[in-house]
């Protein structure tokens, strides 16, 4: 048997991986299961104990959006891994209010910086010494169409995500001397058990049903060229080949899986 899965399956074997946001239903779950399913050793970690175990053999609790979850976070992996191979900055999202950029306070700015840039950025400054020391490692960043599409009431969620994909393009300059990968993965409108809850709740204020929030959700997006939103499995898989040897020779670069959405060149 050759199938694709066979081909793949134990691609990721002896790896220590991080996924930073694993539980929930999302891309990071997706990530985690797609990895572990590849052999890897998947470490996550929320803030929040998952209710079901999950297929990460490690859960570590922490608010990576402060020093003192990252730093708890980094302790951690070193302790139980004595290393790392592969880390997936996951973790990131938008909690400000809607009603334009006088509704988004300064704390809603720092939020979103804390969260969608410093956590990957202090997370990185803890576990770069354990890779630089091997001499190898593979680091992605979940960034956002967003950040070349900014949102009306997420302005402060698209600039921090801007701000990564700049300083992930640094990172990737500066380490692959030093045999690390770095990449960015920017995803479009993906269906996650958080998106299906936000569609349920426009559905009932918009009083229409599920399909046609979903449709309006679209719409305001200028419309998806393939005709419907992304899987969470589908963003892992492309993070899946990223972390993986077949893309040896794939550095800097940000990888855009959005269905057709950024129309520009
Ligand atoms: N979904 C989309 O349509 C979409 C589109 C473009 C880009 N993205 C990006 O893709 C990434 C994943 O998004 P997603 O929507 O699929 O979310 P997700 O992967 O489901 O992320 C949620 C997970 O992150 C954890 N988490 C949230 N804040 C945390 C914190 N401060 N410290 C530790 N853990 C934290 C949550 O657990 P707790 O709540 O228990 O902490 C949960 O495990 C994000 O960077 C997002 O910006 C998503």
């Amino acid at each position: 048997m050759n199938t694709e899965k066979s081909m793949y399956e134990k691609e990721l074997a002896g790896k220590r991986v991080l996924v930073t946001g694993g539980t929930g239903g999302g891309i990071g779950e997706a990530v985690v299961k797609r990895l572990a399913a590849a052999g890897a050793k998947v470490a996550t970690t929320a803030r929040r104990m998952p209710e079901e175990p999950g297929a990460a053999d490690l859960f570590i609790p922490a608010d990576i959006s402060t020093p003192e979850g990252t730093t708890r976070l980094v302790d951690g992996i070193l302790e139980h891994f004595g290393g790392i191979d592969i880390l997936v900055n996951n973790v990131g999202g938008s909690s400000a209010p809607t009603g334009g950029v006088l509704a988004q306070s300064d704390e809603d700015w720092q939020f979103a910086f804390e969260t969608n840039l410093f956590a990957a950025v202090r997370l990185d400054r803890g576990l770069l010494p354990a890779m630089l020391q091997q001499g190898s490692g593979v680091i992605v960043h979940i960034t956002s169409i967003q950040r070349r599409l900014p949102g009306e009431n997420t302005m402060a969620y698209s600039a921090a995500k801007a701000a990564l994909a700049n300083y992930s393009k640094g990172l990737a300059t500066e380490l692959a001397p030093k045999g690390i990968r770095v990449n960015t993965v920017a995803p479009g409108f993906t269906e996650t058990k958080a998106a299906e809850r936000l569609i349920h709740r426009m559905a009932e204020r918009l009083g229409s049903d599920y399909d046609g929030a979903r449709q309006n959700l679209m719409d305001s997006l200028g419309g998806i060229p393939i005709g419907r939103t992304a899987r969470p499995e589908e963003v892992a898989e492309l993070v899946a080949f990223l972390v993986s040897d077949r893309a040896s020779y794939i550095i800097g670069a940000e990888h855009t899986i959005d269905g057709g959405i950024i129309r520009s060149v």
